[in-house]
This record gives C-alpha cells, sequence and structure tokens, in this order.
C-alpha cells in the first residue's frame, strides 16, 4: 500500500494533488485484491477502473505542464506513454491466463513502484519549480525588487 503525503508527493498544485491521491487510492484497490484466493474478477475490475483515470491524469498534467513551459514535459509525456503500454500489457496477460501468482506480484510491485517513483521524481520535480508559477522577470513590479535596481 502507498500512502500519499504532501512531503515526499506534493507538487504545489493542488488540482494535481487531488488527482494523485485518486491514483494513489486506485493502484491501492488493485493491489488489496491481490490477497484475494479468488478475485480474478475483482482484480479485472479495479485494473480497468485504474487504466481509465490514469488516462484521465495523464492528459490533464501533460496540459497543463505544457500552459506552464515546465522543462521536463517530454520526459514526464514519455513516461506516461511506458506506463500505459506496461499496463496494457499487463491486461492482455491477465485476460490470457488469469491472476497467476505471478502476475498479482510483479503487478503490485510494478504499480506501487512506478506510481511513487514517477510521481516524487518526475512530477514533483517539474511542478514544484514550474516557471510560471515563480515571479515573471518581465513585470514592472518585480523588477523594482531585484537588488540594485535604481528606485
Ligand atoms: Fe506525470
Ligand atoms: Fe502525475
Amino acid at each position: 500500500m502507498i500512502e500519499w503525503s504532501l512531503e515526499h508527493f506534493g507538487t504545489g498544485v493542488d488540482v494535481i494533488d487531488e488527482q494523485h491521491k485518486e491514483l494513489f487510492a486506485r493502484v491501492n484497490a488493485v493491489v488489496a485484491v491481490m490477497n484475494w484466493p479468488d478475485g480474478d474478477a475483482e482484480i479485472g475490475a479495479t485494473l480497468e477502473y485504474l487504466a481509465r483515470y490514469v488516462v484521465t491524469h495523464f492528459v490533464f498534467e501533460e496540459q497543463w505542464m505544457a500552459e506552464h513551459d515546465c522543462p521536463g514535459q517530454e520526459e514526464n509525456a514519455r513516461g506516461h506513454t511506458r506506463f500505459v503500454a506496461r499496463l496494457s500489457t499487463f491486461q492482455h496477460r491477465f485476460d490470457a491466463e488469469g491472476a497467476t501468482a505471478e502476475f498479482r506480484s510483479e503487478l503490485a510491485r510494478f504499480l506501487e513502484r512506478w506510481l511513487s517513483n514517477h510521481v516524487e521524481v518526475i512530477d514533483v520535480g517539474n511542478l514544484r519549480q514550474a516557471p510560471d508559477e515563480g515571479p515573471d522577470p518581465d513585470d514592472e513590479a518585480t523588477v523594482l525588487l531585484v537588488p540594485g535596481t535604481p528606485s
């Protein structure tokens, strides 16, 4: 189970933090049903529920980063594309052979590791220093605050 915390996962963008909390909850829901002995139907349903939300979040976040000129936006988008591809591989494997013990542990490990690592490193790394969040150097009020500028 992964737990969202402001210290590790707070991006400074409230709407994205809320989406990340929802993603963490959906990953935890998938991981929780892994322990059910006959949980195949639940695994299929929670996986699909996660896959749908992931797309909503990724689209929103990529658009936000583009609008705010985040330097790492391409790396972020590449990470999202790879994640979607991996998730769909897991879904195909599940459709073909069901939730074997190996499948359950690999999927749980992949989801928890990928999400916590991507959010903490890529999302936080980019969003906490989004250029538009800082002072605009072309803004007159900002220019007056620069030390050494004659007033
Ligand atoms: Fe991201
Ligand atoms: Fe994100």
